[in-house]
């Protein structure tokens, strides 16, 4: 185990065993999954053929060949053979008995703007045509990659259904990062077309979005990369209201464009169970970002099962997602699971606390929300801004989600009795961008609720805790270890675009039995996670054991954050570290060793965050830059940055007699902490 990891043991083991909460009666009674049998239905002996139930759970073109094709391992394959299409699932099959039903409801951040309900129709309609232009008039067809760049508006899931109605793989960077963030994406996802939108209402300021499209083209350019055609979505249709002009050739104004479309129908390409449906990057130790590559039957059939079994949700509920499309969680649990499902789901554009922290229960009860998706950090800052807020409203959530980062225990208490008036169960789901949906969870009706605790597998899924010999942890031993899951489920992603070295070195290699073998047995998955068992068989996430730091749920490579640090030429060294924040839960903190010969300077740590934030976003943010005469480091040269955090965090220092040059420290740690 690493030393980060041992010494954030050190304090998760003080904590206490949490006591259970019963889910509420009222939710037990129409729950969707409520057969205790599905634990011993899903035991690994049956494995793999009870992920034929979530199969089942789709409409299928042709029925697949193959269930599960483990002939390559680690890259497995499901449902091979299979004919399918990801929105036909989402759209079509609900149109016969509930077409005009809300499929989508988009919530502007200016609260005196009409909320809009598009019905499975609409969705029906506008997705087609999108569909039809983005064939006809840009030529994309099945495989293509296409990059979309944009904010919390319905145009968003248009693009990304009328892409796999096309058979075209989506790549969605979240919004809100940089242009350059936005320009690697598209370098290592290969597209030509980026799809962006002129701005967007962002915490009651109107941000624009165009611009950094023209910045992320720019930058692709330097980087060999073509960006051929830009299209733009107008916020408000028929206006135009970004700073930067429009690039006559490259850029194309969809609302405008789509007057020719107007009525076009598309029909769904025929695709594999075992094709793409998108990539979605995620930060990893090295660096470089790098893109889980979802598959179509696979995915789509295990976010539709965990949104019914663990998030309960059914064709009558009002669902809101949180989270921003741009994450995993926003194109699992807005887009793709509640839609097939043929639920009714909310996009809403802002921030939660805009322009107050009343705004999510007005939300909730306008359009009559019973499930609601958030994450920790969203929950304390609701908390901290309006403890009293939630009892003004007149909702009703049946089922409260939270998810993205370990949540505190007394954060979790305020949720389930404030936000949710002790009458909605709560699950605290854990998993990753890689997973495609939930790794643990409670069933809600079936199993108690532990705050902080994320619950045992969930139906299917057997995780592990090994120690750093590969050696079972087990449960109730107090001890944690390497979080692993034993078998792979339907959800896991096909691999790393482009990079099928990193795929088996990240998520396998460490933990595999024997790497000749073509048996799924010796290769469990790594999911780089600490994590303890109890003996009930739940467990607590301690966090990350390598180099990402989870922000606001959001994973971000240190490494990557250094390296944009590095870019400016004053700096010469620069570690990253995770501290500790009562709203975010983290934030990074940067350390960075200047040039020789350069003065250290307010001016300097200015052009150190402003480097940051425009290579990766906002998100990056350092909460402060240190400039420090020396980094800590090992004798073989290891940057120590579990030291910078305890500095940082004002936690015990630990062991130094592994450090090189330990006269620093104090150096450091009076600089910061005095
Ligand atoms: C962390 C987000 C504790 C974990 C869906 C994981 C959690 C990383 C939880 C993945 C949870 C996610 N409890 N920790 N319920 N959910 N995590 O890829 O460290 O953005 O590895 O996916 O978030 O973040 P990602």
């Amino acid at each position: 185990m690493n030393d980060e990891l041992s010494e954030q043991l050190k304090i998760e083991t003080h904590w206490q065993e949490e006591e259970y909460y019963q889910p509420p009666a009222s939710f037990v009674a129409q729950a969707n999954l409520l057969d205790g049998s599905i634990y011993e239905r899903f035991c690994l002996e049956n494995f793999p053929e009870y992920y034929k139930e979530f199969g089942q759970m789709l409409d299928w073109e042709k029925p697949w060949d193959v269930l599960f094709d483990s002939s390559n391992p680690p890259f497995w394959r499901w449902f091979v053979g299979g004919r399918l299409n990801a929105a036909y699932n989402c759209i079509d099959r609900h149109l016969a008995e509930n077409k005009n039903k809300t499929a989508l409801y988009f919530v502007p951040e200016p609260e005196d703007e009409r909320i809009e309900a598009v019905t499975y129709q609409d969705l029906f309609v506008r997705v087609n045509e999108v569909a039809a232009l983005l064939r006809d008039h840009f030529g994309l067809k099945k495989g293509d990659r296409v990059t979309i760049h944009m904010p919390m508006v319905i145009d968003l899931p248009v693009t990304m259904l009328a892409c796999a109605r096309l058979g075209v793989i989506h790549s969605m960077v979240y919004g809100g990062f940089s242009a350059q963030a936005c320009a690697d994406r598209m370098v290592d996802a290969d597209s030509s077309v980026l799809v962006t939108m002129d701005g967007y209402w962002r915490d009651g300021k109107w941000l624009d979005q165009k611009e950094k499209a023209d910045q992320a083209v720019e930058a692709a350019d330097k980087e060999g990369h073509r960006v051929n055609k830009v299209l733009v979505w107008q916020r408000y249709p028929a206006q135009y209201k970004s700073a930067s002009q429009i690039v006559e050739g490259r850029d194309v104004i969809v609302n405008d464009l789509l007057r020719q479309y107007r009525g076009s129908q598309v029909a769904p390409e025929s695709m594999l169970g075992e094709d793409t449906l998108f990539l979605m990057y995620t930060s990893g130790s090295t660096g470089k970002p790098k893109a889980a590559q979802h598959s179509i039957g696979g995915y789509l059939s295990y976010v539709t099962a965990m949104s019914k079994y663990i998030l309960d949700i059914q064709p009558k509920d009002v669902y809101w997602c949180m989270a921003d499309i741009g994450w995993i969680t926003g194109h699992s649990f807005i887009v793709y699971g509640p839609l097939s499902l043929g639920a009714s789901s909310v996009v809403y554009e802002g921030s939660p606390t805009c322009p107050d922290a009343g705004r999510p229960w007005r939300i909730s009860e306008r359009l009559g929300v019973n499930i609601l998706h958030t994450s920790p950090t969203a929950i304390r800052s609701l908390r901290k801004l309006g403890p009293d807020e939630p009892a003004k409203y007149n909702y009703n959530y049946k089922l409260m989600v939270t998810v993205g980062e370990p949540i505190e225990p007394e954060v979790w208490r305020w949720y389930y009795n404030t936000v949710g008036n002790g009458q909605a169960a709560v699950v605290d789901t854990y998993w990753q961008t890689e997973n495609g949906g939930f790794l643990c969870s409670t069933v809600p009706a079936l199993k108690p609720m532990k705050p902080g605790s994320t619950g045992p597998g969930v139906p299917g899924i057997h995780p592990v805790i090994y120690d750093d010999e590969g050696k079972e942890v087990p449960a109730g031993s107090g001890r944690g270890g390497n979080l692993c899951i034993k078998n792979p489920w339907p959800g896991i992603m096909l691999g790393i675009w482009g990079d099928p070295d990193r795929y088996v070195n990240t998520y396998y290699a460490r933990v595999c039995k024997n790497p000749n073998s073509k048996d799924w047995r010796d290769w469990p998955y790594f999911t780089g996670d600490g994590a303890m068992l109890a003996k009930d068989g739940y467990f607590r996430v301690l966090g990350r054991i390598d180099d990402v730091i989870n922000v606001a749920g959001h994973r971000l490579g240190t490494k990557e954050i250094e390296s944009a640090a590095l870019k400016v030429m004053q700096v010469a060294e620069a570690a990253v570290i995770a501290a500790h924040d009562d709203i975010k839960g983290v934030i990074p903190e940067v350390y960075v060793v200047l040039q020789p010969g350069v003065t250290p300077s307010k001016e300097v740590k200015t052009v150190v965050v402003d480097a940051i934030v425009k290579e990766i976003g906002p998100i990056a943010r350092p909460r402060e830059v240190w400039i420090v005469p020396d980094l800590p480091k090992t004798r073989s040269g290891k940057i120590m940055r579990r030291v910078l955090a305890s500095i940082s965090n004002r936690s015990d220092l630990g062991d130094l007699t592994s450090l090189a040059n330990s006269e620093v420290v104090e150096n450091i740690r009076k600089m910061v902490q005095d």
